[in-house]
């Protein structure tokens, strides 16, 4: 678990439909960050099937979805839940902040 928040960029950097890709400062997990219609998501930029860079996909902004572009899985933006086979496992969701006009996020997993 890391204590430390992770800078992701400037608040203007990252629009609306737009994602962005860090990783943990402290445990070099690589996360994925959405600004969905103004509200911010972080999830794990690994696919639950096989392991691909989630952000390698197409983020739909309109269904707030990503697809892994190895095999066609989706998921859910907001909470990282799986919406379709071949993935049956959500990807960890991660918390953002907003704090000198920055977009912060960190693992927060035990
Ligand atoms: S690695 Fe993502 S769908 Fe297979």
């Amino acid at each position: 678990m890391s204590e430390n928040w992770t800078f992701v960029c400037a608040i203007g950097e990252l629009l609306p439909g737009e994602m962005k890709t860090t990783w943990d400062e402290t445990t070099s997990v690589p996360i994925v960050v959405f600004n969905h219609d103004g509200a911010y998501y972080a999830l794990e930029d690994r696919c639950s099937h096989e392991d691909f860079e989630l952000s390698a996909g197409g983020y739909d902004a309109e269904a707030a979805s990503i697809e892994c572009v190895l095999h066609g899985a989706r998921f859910d933006i907001r909470d990282g839940r799986a919406l379709c086979a071949p993935a049956y496992t959500g990807v960890p969701k991660f918390p953002v902040k907003l704090e000198h006009g920055a977009v912060w996020t960190r693992d927060d997993r035990d």
